[in-house]
């Protein structure tokens, strides 16, 4: 396997901010693992594994060696009168894989259309939208323990899956997962209650089809694309927080309008959009760095702005939203170098 040198990441993340890698290899067949990890500079530098690049912000060059995995293949393993189990290599782009399933007419995906990135990037942030998680579907991911070169067959409970986030996301930089194994149920459950998703319905029958083009339609009328001429960006760059009861009574006391979901834990969750748009920052731009002027909780690239630029936006929205609310906010993507 060939590391590249000194590669530009630009066309290797969403927000296309200019960064190098010091070393860039891509994966394209399990049997190059071994290769790869016998490699000195992988098992000594830093590394990054890499999908889509769509949950990641650059705010330096990556001092060691980035692997983007490209594997390929989807393969139904198993089915019985209730479930299909499927078997989705890392490398695949998750949207496609998504609109595969319910162009079949299988349910259970729907929800999740659109969110950029690759398969093997959604355990590790547990990605979720409109109702669904990718937790509710996952049977096993399979990954390779980068130190030992094992692979394990870690099964949904062991992902330790929350909100945003995963057993990949707490011990980065140990695993490379390599496919995700998905249950998807044969029985229809449409879920369409999130707020604008029954209207972009309208009246035609839900089906897996139908509610996937509703989530796209939705999607696109408030987050940026990965289309060119569309800004750069990473989705929601912070977490929704969640704060205590106690808290969360407080600040609604003060403030009617602050949406806030009970948690199961007794917890709620707070829009981090809303306290973002309160403090004045939606449709906030200095040079090229941005917030989003139809979503307060994404930030953009409006063309050459810098990762240390967008950075320091993100930390100054830190700081008014912390001041004015006494609530921290937590990035949902990667910051990187750490
Ligand atoms: N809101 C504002 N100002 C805004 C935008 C939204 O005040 O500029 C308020 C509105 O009251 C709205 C509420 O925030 O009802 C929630 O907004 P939205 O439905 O857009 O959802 P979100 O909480 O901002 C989360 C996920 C998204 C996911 C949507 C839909 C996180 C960090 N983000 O966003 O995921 O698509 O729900 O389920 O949990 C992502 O992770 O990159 C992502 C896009």
């Amino acid at each position: 396997m060939h590391l590249e040198e000194h590669v530009s990441l630009l066309t290797h993340n969403t927000f296309r901010v200019e960064a190098r890698a010091r070393y860039f290899v891509t994966l394209e067949q399990l049997e190059e693992i071994p290769v790869l990890l016998a490699d000195e500079r992988l098992r000594t530098l830093p590394r990054l594994i890499l999908g889509g690049g769509s949950n990641v912000l650059f705010r330096d060059d990556f001092p060691g060696v980035v692997v983007r995995v490209a594997l390929q293949g989807i393969e139904l393993l198993d089915e019985d009168g209730s479930h299909r189990l499927v078997r989705v290599a890392a490398g695949e782009n998750w949207h496609d894989f998504v609109r595969w399933t319910v162009e079949q007419g299988w349910p259970g995906l729907e929800n999740l259309s659109l969110i950029p990135g690759t398969v093997g990037a959604a355990p590790v942030q547990n990605i979720g939208a409109y109702g669904v998680e990718l937790a509710d579907v996952c049977e096993v991911v399979e990954a390779v323990e980068l130190s030992t070169g094992e692979t394990h067959t870690i099964d949904r409970a062991a992902c330790r899956f929350a909100y945003r986030d995963s057993l990949f996301k707490q011990q980065a930089g140990r695993w490379l997962i390599t496919s995700v194994i998905l249950r998807l149920p044969k029985r229809f459950a449409p879920r369409i209650d999130y707020p604008g998703v029954r209207e972009a319905l309208g009246a035609v029958d839900p089906t897996p089809l139908t509610i996937s083009d509703a989530i796209c339609a939705v999607r696109r009328a408030k987050l940026p694309g990965l289309a060119p001429g569309e800004p750069g960006s990473v989705g929601s760059f912070f977490k929704n927080p969640l704060v205590q009861a106690g808290q969360a009574e407080a600040l609604r006391a003060s403030y009617p309008g602050l949406p806030a979901w009970s948690q199961p834990d007794g917890r709620f969750k707070l829009s981090a959009a809303w306290l973002i748009e309160q403090c004045g920052w939606k449709g906030y731009r200095e040079g090229d760095a941005g917030v989003y002027a139809k979503h307060a909780l994404v930030l953009v690239n409006h063309g050459r702005a810098t990762g240390a630029e967008l950075w320091r936006l993100a930390e100054a929205i830190r700081s008014s939203v912390w001041e004015r609310f006494g609530v921290s906010l937590t990035p949902e993507a990667l910051i990187l170098p750490a």
